[in-house]
C-alpha cells in the first residue's frame, strides 16, 4: 500500500506541512509506504492548453505534454499509488497556485475525443474507486468559515476524482492557525494523525477485498 501526500504551500515546514507529515505518520503506522511531496520543490511549468494529452492517443495511460519539466515521473508515480493526501493553505478563498497548477496538469490522466465537443473527459485507467483520498486544508479563518474557506478548496482539489474513479474518504479543515495554542496545535496533530490511519485502513481493506 502506497500513500502519497501532495504539499501545495510553499513552505514545506510550515503548519501545513507538519499536519501532513502527521497525516503520513499515522498511515504508515498501518503498514503504508509513505512519500510527502513539496510541489514548491518540484519543476512544474503551467498548462499550455493544447489540449495534446487529453485529445491523443487514448491506449496510454498518461496523455503525452510536450513540455519537458518533471510532470511526467510525478504522474507515473501518482498512477503507481494507492492513496493521496492532498493538503494546501487557503490563499484568496482557495487552493494555492502551486496546487492548483498540479491539478490542472493531471488532466494527462484522461481522454477525450476531439469531436465528443461538451463531454466530460474519461479516465484513461480509472481507478473504479478502489483508490482513495483525503484532502486537508488550513486557512486563519476559524473553523466556523469552513464553508467559505474550506469548501472551494476540497471542490478544486477533489475535481478530478469522479472522473479518475478516485474515493474520497475524508476533508479536513484546519482553520484559526495564526492564533493556535500548543494545545489546539496537538490536537490538530492528533486529528491528522487519525485521519492517515483512517485512510490506510480504508485502502487496506479494499486491498484484501
Ligand atoms: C497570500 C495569502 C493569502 C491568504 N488567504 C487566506 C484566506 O483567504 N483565508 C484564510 O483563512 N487564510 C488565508 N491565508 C492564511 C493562510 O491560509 C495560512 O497562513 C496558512 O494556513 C498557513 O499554512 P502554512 O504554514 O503551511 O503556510 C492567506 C495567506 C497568504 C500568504
Amino acid at each position: 500500500m502506497k500513500i502519497i501526500g501532495y504539499l501545495g504551500s510553499p513552505k514545506p515546514n510550515g503548519l501545513t506541512g507538519k499536519l501532513l507529515k502527521n497525516a503520513l505518520e499515522g498511515a504508515k503506522s498501518k503498514g503504508a509506504e509513505v512519500k510527502k511531496i513539496d510541489l514548491i520543490k518540484t519543476h512544474i511549468e503551467h498548462c499550455r492548453g493544447c489540449t495534446n494529452c487529453y485529445h491523443k492517443k487514448p491506449e496510454l495511460p498518461i496523455g503525452k505534454c510536450s513540455i519537458k519539466d518533471e510532470m511526467a515521473s510525478l504522474l507515473e508515480e501518482y498512477i503507481q499509488a494507492d492513496g493521496y493526501i492532498f493538503a494546501s493553505p487557503v490563499y484568496d478563498v482557495n487552493i494555492t497556485s502551486l496546487m492548483k497548477k498540479f491539478i490542472e496538469r493531471k488532466i494527462a490522466l484522461t481522454y477525450r475525443h476531439k469531436d465528443d465537443h461538451a463531454k466530460l473527459p474519461e479516465a484513461r485507467s480509472p481507478a473504479d474507486f478502489k483508490k482513495k483520498a483525503s484532502l486537508l486544508v488550513t486557512g486563519n479563518c476559524g473553523d466556523d468559515l469552513i464553508e467559505v474557506m474550506g469548501e472551494p478548496c476540497f471542490e478544486a482539489m477533489s475535481s478530478h476524482f469522479m472522473i479518475e474513479q478516485v474515493w474520497m474518504v475524508d476533508k479536513i479543515y484546519v482553520g484559526g492557525v495564526e492564533s493556535f495554542t500548543e494545545e489546539i496545535f496537538n490536537q490538530r496533530m492528533e486529528l491528522l494523525y487519525n485521519a492517515g490511519v483512517q485512510l490506510a485502513e480504508e485502502i487496506l481493506s479494499e486491498l484484501e477485498d
